[in-house]
């Protein structure tokens, strides 16, 4: 069964229990070492195609987090990831080793997304390396899509004892006041998550899933059951929502029923199926109608052909 869990830092659980219910997982915001107050304002601003944010991982710090937050999350009742991030190996390993004693927290999800890094499968080799020697959880690596090689990372994930991957953080980006042409984000550029996402989110979960045995929770503009059952078909065995829950907070339950019947309208007996397809585990599908463009929610972006020049 494909699972819909949230993209961490787009719901708090404790705000909407009963959004965070709705979901397979709740995944929560990424939780560092230390206490962080986060950005400036402006953190978020619209953009012609998803969404940006410059959040700056605000969040209270591991220690506050286990003592303060934790507990009211486990009466949610809900299964629970926790995302970690930090600023080196230790940081990852110091938090993981934390979460290691909370048997509540099914898996941790390590935000190994920093695009800036020279040497990306390294430094993500060593963070996951620390990160398991530091708990028996299941770890699951988070990726940045600005990777220059993001195979190369995920493998590097794999063999450092990651258990999956999630695919994907956002991409830097950029918007401007319209009358005063400067940044609206405090920080100037930021995350761009949302429907620009979609066809980066895809090619990486494709990628991936070919380059590594690593179960894959698929994300990026994820609005609908179509949108799904792409990543699931790409390669992914879970989806995430993330910006679309600030539109439509009951997205999981829609998204999950439109996800079934897209997978049978093509023939797929259940998205499993589908996913075995994408993994070459069952024969090709006999037929596949390709449902009108309006199934997606898209509107046709190109109207005529191309002209080639
Ligand atoms: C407001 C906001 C806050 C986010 N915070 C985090 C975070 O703390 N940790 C993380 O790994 N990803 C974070 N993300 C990235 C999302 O988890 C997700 O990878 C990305 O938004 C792509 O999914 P989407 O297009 O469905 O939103 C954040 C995204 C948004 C929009």
């Amino acid at each position: 069964m494909t699972r819909i869990l949230n993209a961490s830092g787009c719901l708090d659980a404790l705000a909407v229990p009963e959004v965070a219910r709705s979901l397979d997982v709740f995944v929560t915001k990424t939780v560092t070492p230390l206490p962080r107050a986060g950005n400036d304002p402006v953190r978020i601003a619209e953009a012609d195609v998803g969404m940006l944010n410059s959040i700056g991982l605000a969040n209270p710090g591991i220690d506050a987090f286990v003592r303060d937050h934790l507990p009211r999350i486990e009466a949610l009742g809900v299964v629970l990831w926790v995302s970690v991030g930090g600023f080196s190996a230790e940081g990852f390993a110091h938090c993981c080793a934390i979460l290691d004693a909370h048997a509540s927290i099914e898996a941790i999800e390590l935000n190994v997304s920093c695009p800036n890094v020279t040497a990306p499968a390294d430094e993500a080799s060593s963070i996951v390396a620390a990160a398991r020697a530091a708990t028996s959880k299941p770890l699951y690596a988070k990726l940045s899509p600005a990777l220059p090689d993001i195979t190369a990372v995920a493998r590097a994930a794999e063999h450092a004892g990651a258990d999956g991957l999630s695919l994907t953080n956002t991409l830097r980006g950029l918007v401007l006041d319209r009358g005063t042409l400067e940044p609206i984000l405090a920080t100037a550029t930021g995350g761009l998550s949302g429907p620009a996402l979609r066809p980066v989110a895809l090619a990486a979960v494709y990628a991936c899933a070919q380059a590594s045995d690593l179960p894959i929770v698929g994300m990026g503009g994820v609005e609908t059951g179509e949108h799904a059952l792409a990543l699931v078909a790409a390669g992914a065995s879970d989806v995430a929502l993330g910006t679309v829950l600030f539109a439509d907070p009951a997205a999981a339950e829609r998204v999950r029923v439109e996800l079934d019947a897209s997978a049978r309208r093509r023939g797929f007996a259940s998205t499993d199926d589908a996913f075995r397809r994408a993994h070459g585990l069952a024969s090709p599908r006999p037929n596949a109608p390709v449902g009108p463009q309006e199934e997606h929610g898209l509107l046709p972006i190109m109207a005529t052909e191309p002209v080639s020049l």
